[in-house]
């Protein structure tokens, strides 16, 4: 998708569809400026004859009077003015997308004042509506290919119609949106290929194809180096498939050498069968998305390239398949991890844990200034804080705030968990230095117990995104499957540094 800039008067512009926004109860008082007062009268009395309030998400749709060169007027509520997020711009245009979707409309144009956002310079709000626009027309449907022939798949055409004083400010927002979008569709892509495509070679292939186009460096580590570096946890997981693991490395320059890089660690398990532990069948497709914190990271890389960010940068994805067969892992193996550490094996199912105690232990070689992983982790997570939060745990205060207010900021919201000592209890073994399960309570909080053993005397932050790295039903604002959750954060974060 496109989107273009333009400062053309409301009434001149010629559009398929033109999208007004109004606050609720607003609409009637709403000065809409460079809009003539006729058009403007249209408009009020058919949104008193519709009960149109401007309640969050409501559509009215409306023939353009004669002297608009409009085809068509979408006007979407925004919701109480006090209450207006970036969120709220995004959804509102992502909803707009998707109803012009199911219209065959393709050319949008957003009417940029009637968007407003409370202490947000245009900049921002450019950025916001941009994403909604990207990311609201997002779909996955290279395999299907009988709706590809009846159009309905064609991309939506965005212009933003700004004042000329904003045009430069809006241009900058809309070129950030552009760069993190890539990053998330990168993701969503990665999450949503299936299983007998999505091998660790293949998520490999994908991060070098990446890393070349936009000039990152890329190193792969196949099973033969894995070995040799002592990766046990990781090659313990592995083992149960016949497809061979990869360790992605990724590096982005974007400060001077001598500046120490951030690590963003994102768990990489291309299919999640549960092992030997297997999982109900009812539900395991969804299993092909447990390689979300890989894509996030894999996207963030690509989005920090294009935002060319003052950092330097190093990615790490343990890629492996999770599978069930004579040569795999049993319940009660003991692994030696890379970094020595014992571990017992009691489910083969908490695997993501085994994979990111060895790379977070791989990643210490680049003596990262914080380490921030990312991985769709316990289902517990969803028990406790459902599919509107990400969950955070870690050691490092100053990191977790900066982390909860770029959530806040990029609309991909976090929650902390605590990470008390005494749940290190329930993860001793009697046999081992540590075992992979905690038991029930605290699912969430005993698994990052466990990577914290891993990342001893560094400045650790563990988000785990079992609950928001896959849609269910799709919204009205995004589409089924991978959300692409983690890039936006995490671009937010690295920008505000
Ligand atoms: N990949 C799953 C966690 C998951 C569940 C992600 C649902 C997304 C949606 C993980 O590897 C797993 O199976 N965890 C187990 C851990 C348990 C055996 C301690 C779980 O949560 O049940
Ligand atoms: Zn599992
Ligand atoms: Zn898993």
């Amino acid at each position: 998708m496109q989107v273009t800039v333009k400062t053309t008067k409301i009434e001149k512009q010629k559009a398929g569809c033109l999208l007004l926004g109004a606050a609720e109860g607003k609409l009637q008082s709403m000065t809409l400026k460079g809009l003539a007062p006729e058009f403007a009268a249209v408009l009020k009395k058919s949104a008193a004859r519709e009960k149109f309030s401007g309640k969050t998400g409501q559509l009215l749709e409306l023939t353009a009077p004669a002297d608009c060169r409009a085809d068509r007027l979408l006007l979407i509520g925004l919701g109480e003015e006090k209450s207006t997020t970036g969120e709220t711009l995004r959804r509102a245009v992502g909803t707009a997308v998707q109803r012009l979707q199911k219209v065959h409309e393709h050319d949008l144009v957003i009417a940029f004042d009637t968007f407003p956002l409370r202490k947000t310079a245009p900049a921002g709000r450019a950025e916001a509506l941009t994403e909604g626009a990207l990311l609201g027309d997002y779909r996955f449907d290279r395999y299907q290919t009988e709706e590809k022939e009846a159009d309905a798949n064609t991309p939506v055409r965005v212009s933003l119609l700004v004042a000329a004083r904003d045009l430069i400010e809006v241009e900058t927002g809309v070129a950030v949106a552009e760069a993190v979008s890539a990053g998330t569709i990168l993701a969503r892509d990665l999450v949503n290929e299936p299983g007998n495509i999505k091998s660790p070679e293949y998520l490999a292939s994908q991060a070098q194809k990446m890393c070349s186009d936009v000039g990152l460096e890329c190193t792969v580590l196949g099973h033969r180096e894995l070995e040799k570096e002592k990766m046990g946890a990781m090659l313990g997981v592995a083992q149960g498939s016949v497809r061979e693991p990869r360790l992605i490395v990724m590096q982005y320059h974007g400060a001077s050498a001598g500046q120490k890089p951030i690590a963003l660690v994102g768990k990489g398990v291309v299919f999640d069968s549960g092992g030997i532990s297997i999982k109900p069948s009812e539900g395991m497709e969804e299993m092909k998305m447990d390689m979300g914190g890989a894509a996030a990271v894999i996207g963030t890389m690509l989005a920090a390239a294009r935002l060319k960010l003052p950092c330097n940068l190093v990615g790490v994805v343990p890629a492996v398949e999770n599978m069930p067969s004579g040569t795999a892992i049993r319940p009660g193996d003991i692994l030696t991890s890379h970094s020595g550490k014992t571990i017992e094996v009691v489910n083969t199912d908490a695997e993501g844990r085994l994979i990111l105690a060895d790379a977070i232990s791989y990643v210490r070689r680049f003596e990262p200034v914080e380490v921030i992983d990312l991985a769709t982790l316990t289902g517990a997570c969803i028990i406790a804080l459902g599919h509107h939060a990400t969950a955070l745990l870690g050691n490092d205060t100053r990191l977790i705030g900066k982390l909860l207010r770029a959530g806040e900021a990029s609309g991909e919201r976090l929650w902390q968990l605590p990470l008390w000592e005494e749940y290190n209890e329930q993860i001793k073994s009697c046999v081992a230095d540590v075992k992979n399960v905690g038991g029930r309570p605290g699912g969430t909080i005993t698994a990052a117990a466990f990577i914290q053993k891993f990342a001893e005397g560094l400045n650790w932050v563990h988000l785990d995104i079992a609950g928001t790295g896959w849609e269910e039903k799709g919204c009205p604002c995004y589409s089924f499957g991978g959300t692409g959750v983690g890039v936006r954060l995490l671009s937010r974060y690295l920008r505000d540094l």
